[in-house]
């Protein structure tokens, strides 16, 4: 199927878990992309990986967007880039507390060297956020207009800061259009299993740990606590299908092109507006999967929130977005990329 050229997309970050999703859709979509990434977090192989799900081998630059001065030459010579889609950073809620300044350096500074980078241009800007910036809610579900509490992490506070600097930014001038989508929890892989979630070291995410521990790579998995005020006492949260997320991504892109935005600045939480606990994950998955997971119940983690799942009626009705897959999908996917990279380590 032939698709009309839609332009051409940075995305900072592309070759990390949820970019790497997003380039395979701008790709299925006839968007011309430009990947910038610094391989902090992710390997190079994921662009050959792209490129036999797509058939299409996106532009790659590998560049530290602290680079300000080589981010502006890049930049520079990139005219026709119309979209950005910001995903670099740093994303460990854990090591943000230990390394606070790595994270103001390496998620607030890299966007400010961005926008500067892009500075006097029409550009339409998608921003990585997270629900993390809600805090622990007093009312279910959370809206976009649901209070951001007082954030509970450094990185939680550079997602906070990042989408003052854009709200702002995107006020003071003509030219910068934002969209910052508000993630729950992203899981899962593309159902060629040919690229998924590649953390760095111990996983601190739920899934990873669950996959890896049913494969055999860690002992057992621990449930952070069942004494919650929740059915099953385990914490409840919105799990997303990482494809369905970065569909979401296409759909502010096109939002923008089509100037069909309120304002310049806005906000949707990306999530499937159902909460599911960690027990039930667990129970999903070997249901789905046949396997027996090996895990137990221990201490909570310090941190955590209770529970929280997104009201995503906004993105319905202005995105033309809504999450289409399942947990038993996610679950499943998440399941064959952990057979696919144990077997095939990039
Ligand atoms: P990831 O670590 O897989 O991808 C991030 C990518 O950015 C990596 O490829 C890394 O190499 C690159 N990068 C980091 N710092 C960079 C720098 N200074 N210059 C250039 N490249 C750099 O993470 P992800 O899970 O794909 O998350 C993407 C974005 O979504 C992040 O902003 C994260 O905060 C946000 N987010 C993630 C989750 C989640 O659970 N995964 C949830 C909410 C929000
Ligand atoms: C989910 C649930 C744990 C691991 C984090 C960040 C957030 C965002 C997504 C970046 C919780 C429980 C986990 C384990 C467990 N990242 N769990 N055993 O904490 O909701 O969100 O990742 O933006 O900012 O905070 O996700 O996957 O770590 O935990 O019982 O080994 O699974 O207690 O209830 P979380 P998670």
């Amino acid at each position: 199927m032939s698709v009309l050229k839609q332009g051409k997309i940075l995305v900072t970050g592309g070759t990390g878990y949820i970019g790497s999703h997003t380039v395979v859709e701008l790709q299925n979509n006839g968007y011309e992309v430009v990947i910038l990434d610094n391989l902090s977090n992710s390997n190079i192989k994921v662009l050959g990986q792209i490129a036999t799900i797509t058939g299409k081998t996106a532009e790659f630059i590998q560049l530290d967007l602290r680079d300000k001065a080589a981010l502006v030459e890049f930049i520079s010579g990139e005219k026709d880039i119309t979209g950005v889609i910001h995903f670099a950073a740093s994303k460990s809620v854990g090591e943000s507390v230990k390394e606070p300044l790595l994270y103001y350096d390496n998620n607030i500074c890299t966007l400010v060297n961005l926008l500067g980078a892009f500075a006097g241009r029409s550009i339409n800007f998608v921003f990585s956020s997270s629900c993390t910036v809600y805090g622990e809610p007093d009312v279910l579900p959370v809206t976009e207009l649901s209070p951001v509490k007082t954030a509970e992490s450094p990185y939680g506070n550079t997602k906070q800061i990042g989408e003052e600097i854009l709200r702002e930014t995107a006020s003071a001038g003509d030219s910068l259009k934002v969209i910052a989508l508000r993630y729950f929890n992203p899981v899962g892989a593309h159902a060629s299993a040919l690229i998924g979630e590649l953390p760095n070291g111990v996983p601190q995410n739920l899934v990873p740990f669950l996959t890896q521990t049913a494969i055999g790579k860690r002992e057992f998995l621990t449930v952070y606590g069942d004494d919650y005020n929740t059915p099953d006492g385990s914490c409840i949260r919105d799990y997303i299908h990482v494809v369905d997320l970065a569909k979401a991504h296409v759909a502010a892109i096109g939002r923008m092109k089509e100037n069909t935005m309120d304002a310049v600045y806005e906000t949707f939480n990306i999530g499937t507006g159902n909460g599911s606990s960690v027990l039930e994950v667990i129970q999903a998955f070997q249901r789905v999967n046949g396997v027996t997971l090996n895990f137990r119940i221990g201490a909570s983690r310090e941190g955590d929130i209770v529970k929280i799942w997104g009201d995503v009626d906004k993105a319905a009705a202005n995105l033309n977005w809504k999450a289409e897959l399942a947990l038993d999908d996610m679950l499943g996917s998440a399941w064959a990329w952990e057979k696919y990279i144990n077997s095939n380590p990039f």
